[in-house]
């Protein structure tokens, strides 16, 4: 059977990466069919999938549910070739005021879905996972696909929890599982409590904008569109058990970024505010992505000055957009996180 007669199950589908992959998909693989399992947290928005519907006719489908409900995952998986799990919670200042959730949903939501498609019998599960499971780098090196995992972050933590669970079915169960571990994405339809669509927006607010410590923390930035073609990639022609690392290869200072950002928009630098650090900040994070770019020949399309360009030009003509996702229940993390700045 070809892509073209498959259904894949996609979690997390209506927050940033995931609808990301589900527009990519359906886009470039004529005639796949894609179920999206989403609960709409704080973080999931319909409007991330609008049109999809529309332009896709049946073979695009939404199912509102929780991936730690075996009911709902059970049915959501009825008939699917893969599965392709991005939904989690995904914001590591959230999970330093509360890990919980972070348990829950990362850890216990992916051994339901392992299980499920375990009992299914799925050809492929791809858990999309994220660079920060290796821990931090000093100022030199890169992480590669062999690194020993050393999270640091509670989010970190549960995604590293995950990953293990998902190798630990390769091994013990021969699920056919293959893990991808990405840098920090920017693009449309991020949440503005992540450092790039939070500068721009509070930017274009006149809001000040809060960089942590002395923002020298270093951050490989890649454009959602890169890594979304690699999530793609490996679902197809991943060997399985095998782990695929993205990056952008665009490391930057954190204070790099919010200048660049404040350049674009023709905003002052008297915008910016040193606030307290994170704590437990990492430091540094690269990635080695050349065994990504060897076996599935995958390559960027996007150097970050022209991916962070479109971003901004993006979220400058879809002001409701992000005015909407800013006045929900965002505003009573944002209060309580960053106090009266
Ligand atoms: P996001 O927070 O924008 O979206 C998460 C989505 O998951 C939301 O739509 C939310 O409603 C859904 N969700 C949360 N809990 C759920 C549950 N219990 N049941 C069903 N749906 C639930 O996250 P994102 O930035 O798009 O990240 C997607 C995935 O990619 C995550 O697994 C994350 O760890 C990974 N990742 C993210 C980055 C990044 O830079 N954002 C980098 C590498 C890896
Ligand atoms: P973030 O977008 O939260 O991604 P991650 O923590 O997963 O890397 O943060 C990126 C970097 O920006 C990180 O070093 C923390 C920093 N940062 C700030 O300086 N201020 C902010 O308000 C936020 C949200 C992040």
């Amino acid at each position: 059977m070809g892509i073209s007669e498959e259904t894949w199950l996609v979690t997390g589908g209506a927050g940033f990466i995931g609808s990301n992959f589900i527009r990519h998909a359906l886009n470039v693989r004529d005639g796949l069919r894609i179920r999206c399992l989403d609960k709409l947290t704080y973080a999931g928005n319909l409007r991330n999938l609008e049109g999809l519907d529309k332009q896709y006719g049946d073979r695009y489908q939404f199912v509102r549910g929780c991936i730690t409900d075996t009911t709902i995952v059970s049915g959501a998986m009825t008939g699917v070739d893969r599965v392709v799990h991005f939904a989690a919670e995904s914001h590591v200042d959230r999970s330093i005021v509360d890990a919980g959730a972070f348990i829950e949903t990362n850890v216990k939501g992916t051994l339901v879905l392992l299980n499920a498609a375990r009992s299914q019998g799925v050809r492929r599960f791809v858990q999309v996972s994220t660079d920060e499971v290796y821990g931090t780098l000093g100022d030199e090196g890169a992480f590669t696909e062999d690194t020993p995992l050393a999270a640091n972050s509670p989010y970190s933590a549960s995604k590293a929890g995950a990953d293990l669970l998902a190798r630990a079915f390769f091994h013990t169960h021969q699920l056919d599982v293959v893990i991808t571990r990405c840098s920090n994405n920017y693009g449309r339809y991020q949440f503005p409590e992540k450092l790039i669509p939070l500068m721009i927006t509070n930017a274009l607010e006149g809001k000040p904008l809060p960089v942590y410590g002395k923002g020298l923390n270093v951050r490989d930035w890649i454009h959602v569109h890169d890594h979304c073609d690699g999530v793609l990639l490996a679902c197809e022609n991943g060997k399985a058990g095998e782990v695929y690392n993205f990056g952008g290869r665009a490391e930057k200072k954190n204070i790099e970024v919010v200048q660049t950002i404040l350049r674009l928009l023709k905003k002052p630098e008297s915008l910016i505010r040193y606030v307290e650090d994170r704590k437990g900040h990492d430091w540094r994070y690269a990635i080695d992505c050349q065994k990504s770019e060897r076996e599935l020949n995958w390559k960027r399309k996007y150097s970050f000055e022209s991916g962070l360009a479109e971003t901004v030009s993006w979220y400058l003509e879809n002001e409701s957009w992000w005015r909407e996702v800013k006045s929900g229940e965002y505003q009573n993390f944002y209060k309580n996180y960053y106090g009266e700045l």
